[in-house]
């Protein structure tokens, strides 16, 4: 676990601890408001965010970024952060070795932030923070409370893009976030 941001950073610089190095533009670590009492935590960075280096900055996260924007809630007033810090190739979901390398980062940024409502966006984050009895269908806009944090799952937006018919069940999810912020 690393005691500081500046100490993570310097911890994954070089990171390669899964494969997933290999083929990596850039790290992405997370971004927005250390401080905040809200944080979202997604799959693992796609094309865009390989190489833009920040994390829900391609299509999927600029259907976030309408959401967050239509609910009130700006970018920076919230942590974001992924499972995984590479691209995973063809962005296929995290292998459960890369998901195991890649928590401590994870679990650091919690312990750093220390947030009061977790944000998790699909099934990975849901059973990377949560455990594998979880599944985003049965869970999905339910709070869950664990050691003092305030669990909200939802579907990961880029579902959404599939399956336009979601977007009702994210925004209602989002919407029951904003009321405890
Ligand atoms: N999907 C994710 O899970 N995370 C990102 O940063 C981008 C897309």
């Amino acid at each position: 676990m690393f005691e500081s941001f500046e100490e993570l950073e310097k911890g994954i610089e070089n990171c390669n601890k899964c494969k997933l190095c290999n083929n990596r533009n850039n790290i992405v670590i997370g971004c927005g408001n250390r401080e905040a009492k809200v944080m979202f935590i997604g799959e693992g960075p796609g094309a865009d965010e390989d190489a833009q280096g920040e994390p829900f900055v391609g299509k999927a996260g600029k259907l976030m970024n309408q959401a967050l924007k239509g609910l009130g809630i700006e970018r920076d007033e919230i942590y974001i952060a992924n499972v995984v810090k590479c691209r995973p190739p063809m962005n296929r979901n995290p292998e459960p070795d890369e998901v195991n390398s890649c928590l401590d980062y994870l679990r650091s940024q919690v312990m750093l932030v220390k947030p009061e409502i977790i944000v998790l966006l699909g099934n990975v984050a849901l059973k990377a923070i949560l455990g594998n009895d979880y599944s985003i269908t049965k869970s999905r806009g339910i709070w869950i409370e664990k050691k003092g944090i305030r669990y909200m799952p939802t579907f990961h937006p880029a579902a959404l893009l599939r399956n336009e018919q979601l977007k009702i069940n994210f925004w209602n999810d989002l919407k029951e976030v904003k009321k405890y912020m």
